[in-house]
């Protein structure tokens, strides 16, 4: 029996939903959920009987229905879940690596995508008919992906395309949508020659489109488009905002024609926190340090790193590390504190002081896991994820093309 499929909360996060989580690092740890529930965010509604449970109880209750469930049910986390969600995950990985893995797995009839809300689709539309996926809150957006919506995207590529002339034998632009946004936006890409990437194969998507058009739209963040556009020698000069509230994105035709890289003005909240003067401090303390930041923050601050990549990338820098060496990490800061605990030769810390999580992949509170795992038991698919058929087709095409680019 299917529970009426819901669609994601309709609510786009807010920058100071975003830091609703911030703190300074002395009480991190999870709480009932009706403890957390007055951190001002907005969570999915739930039965009353999962809000007081203590997270021993869920823990608990999890192992249990876990095991009764077997191999029916897969387990994906992403690397920013928290530790009580994690250690219930089958698998673990980035945003490609587990794409990956749901376009794979054929045994599992469930797949539980502990993780957010653009995952969870990706899952949806890689996975085979017969599987189900299931995001165990539909409040957990990505505020990136809500600053990219559908409607906004179509009337830009429209507006962008009637700006530019053709030129060359070349397409005039190409569209290029991070993993970090809307199923509707990757099915704009595949039915106008464009493509998906993550941050672990942006250069080889740019490379892709390159050959393909005289320039990128990259939607929706415009770090990891610069990040990537420095890496193919695009001048600064060349790199253009497209601001969807302005008319023609803020842009004259001329401005337009003269790019190489259109980026989309979205950002993610918590990779733009860190700064070079969190950099210069963490040398300062420990002057043979190694910075280590995701692709998602300002140039500013990668151009000043040692290493840049995806969060897989990040765990394998730190896993393959020497022992006793010390690393400045620029992510989410749930994956920082396991790398921290799991490496405990090395000195593994956050480039910022404050302790701020991903809220939306937080909201993923394991009352949560708990409640959709005994929903399969009662036989009740809660919170599963649809894609519209005609999405589904021109998502697949272009998620198709990012899985078949070489070296992935
Ligand atoms: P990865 O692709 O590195 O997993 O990152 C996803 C993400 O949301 C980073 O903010
Ligand atoms: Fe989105 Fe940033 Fe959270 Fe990643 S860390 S899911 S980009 S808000």
């Amino acid at each position: 029996m299917v529970i009426k499929s819901q669609n994601k909360l309709n609510i786009p996060i807010t920058e100071l939903e975003q830091s609703a989580f911030c703190q300074d690092g002395t009480n991190f740890r999870t709480k009932t959920l009706e403890e957390e529930f007055k951190s001002g965010v907005r969570w999915q509604k739930i039965p009353t009987r999962y809000l007081k449970l203590s997270p021993q109880e869920i823990k608990t209750s999890i192992q249990k229905v876990k095991k009764s469930l077997g191999e029916k049910v897969i387990i994906l986390g992403h690397h920013y879940q928290r530790e009580d969600v994690i250690e219930f995950s089958d698998i673990q990985g980035d945003s490609f690596l587990l794409s990956k893995l749901a376009s794979e797995t054929k045994d599992a009839e469930i797949i539980i995508f502990c993780g957010v809300h653009f995952m969870a689709e990706t899952a949806e539309i890689l996975s085979s008919p017969n599987q189900k996926v299931i995001l165990p809150n539909m409040a957990a957006g990505c505020s990136m992906a809500d600053m990219a919506s559908s409607n906004d995207v179509v009337r830009s590529w429209k507006q962008i395309n009637e700006m530019l002339s053709s030129k060359s034998s070349k397409k005039p632009v190409i569209p290029v949508t991070y993993m970090n946004s809307a199923a509707s936006i990757k099915s704009l890409c595949g039915e106008n020659e464009g493509i998906v990437c993550t941050s672990s194969n942006a250069n080889q998507a740019f490379e892709w489109a390159y050959k393909r058009g005289e320039r990128i739209l990259f939607i929706p963040d415009q770090h990891l488009g610069r990040n990537t556009a420095v890496k193919f020698g695009i001048k600064k000069s060349e790199m253009v905002i497209w601001d969807p509230y302005k008319s023609n994105g803020g842009l004259s035709k001329d401005e337009l024609e003269n790019s190489k890289i259109i980026l989309w003005k979205g950002h993610c909240s918590v990779h733009t926190r860190f700064s070079v003067d969190q950099i210069k401090k963490a040398k300062e303390e420990y002057p043979d340090v190694n910075i280590l930041v995701h692709p998602e923050c300002t140039n500013e601050v990668v151009s000043k790193a040692d290493y840049v990549g995806s969060t897989e990338y990040i765990k394998n820098m730190v896993h393959n590390a020497p022992s006793g060496s010390s690393w400045a990490i620029g992510t989410e800061i749930n994956l920082v504190k396991r790398l921290a605990h799991t490496y405990k030769d090395k000195n593994v810390f956050c480039l910022d002081e404050m302790i701020c999580p991903c809220s939306t992949m937080y909201r993923v509170h394991p009352a949560y896991l708990l409640w959709v795992l005994e929903g399969l038991v009662a036989g009740y698919v809660i919170n599963q994820i649809k894609v519209e058929k005609e999405v589904q087709k021109f998502s697949k095409l272009s998620l198709q093309r990012m899985l078949d680019l070489p070296n992935n």
